[in-house]
């Protein structure tokens, strides 16, 4: 069992974490002109604290994980009539076989090891003029995860370095925006919102 599995059963206890998937919802509507004809996808959606703040504004959600049993504490909390799917799946080695208007995400590139990968297989999975919209942590020392860096990957990363590998994915109209700053006892920890187009 992955350290998210252990972990899906506490992860909507932190009021970090609430914070962040709040402000990273505020911060998507701030820059995404969302409409109710949208499907999207979120990647790496956890328990569904981003996913569920979206959600009332698009039309569909495909909420994308390897941890099943952070997909089902996701499910647990849909109600009927919402158009909520998940995936159990790690997309960038298994495509879905369907693409979508936006790509958002909370905290989550940070757990995946090859970025530019990573943004081409999004790249892939979007209709032509659609977007991404990624939350994540600016460039940290390592001491952002008290419990651990057990699958974590980058410990935070440089919005310049990232422009780039997001435009030889394919990306262009690509803006950053400051989400919010995560104040602990030992530092501040600045998250941003990478968007950008196909
Ligand atoms: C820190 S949690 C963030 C969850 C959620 N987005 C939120 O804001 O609460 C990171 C999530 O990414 C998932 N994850 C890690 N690597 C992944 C991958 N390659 N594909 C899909 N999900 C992945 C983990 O299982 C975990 O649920």
């Amino acid at each position: 069992m992955s350290r998210c599995d252990t972990a899906a059963a506490e992860s909507d206890k932190g009021d970090m974490r609430q914070q962040i998937a709040a402000e990273t919802a505020t911060a998507i509507r701030r820059n995404i002109p969302l409409h109710d004809t949208m499907e999207l996808l979120d990647f790496g959606a956890g328990t569904g604290l981003l996913t569920y703040r979206i959600l009332p504004h698009v039309r569909s959600l495909t909420a994308v994980d390897t941890s099943a049993k952070m997909l089902e504490v996701l499910q647990r909390k849909s109600t009927p009539g919402q158009r909520i799917e998940t995936a159990c799946r790690d997309i960038t080695k298994m495509p879905l076989n369907r693409k979508f208007d936006g790509i958002i995400s909370s905290m989550a590139m940070h757990h995946v090891e090859d970025t530019a990968a990573f943004l081409a297989a999004l790249y892939e999975h979007l209709r032509p003029g659609g977007f991404i919209a990624l939350a994540d942590l600016d460039k940290e020392d390592g001491s952002f995860h008290t419990r651990g860096n057990e699958g974590v990957f980058h410990f935070g990363f440089d919005r310049d370095t990232l422009r780039e590998t997001a435009k030889a994915a394919g990306f262009s109209q690509i803006g950053f925006d400051t989400v919010l700053t995560i104040r602990k006892s030992h530092g501040d920890f600045p998250v941003f919102l990478m968007t950008a187009c196909a």
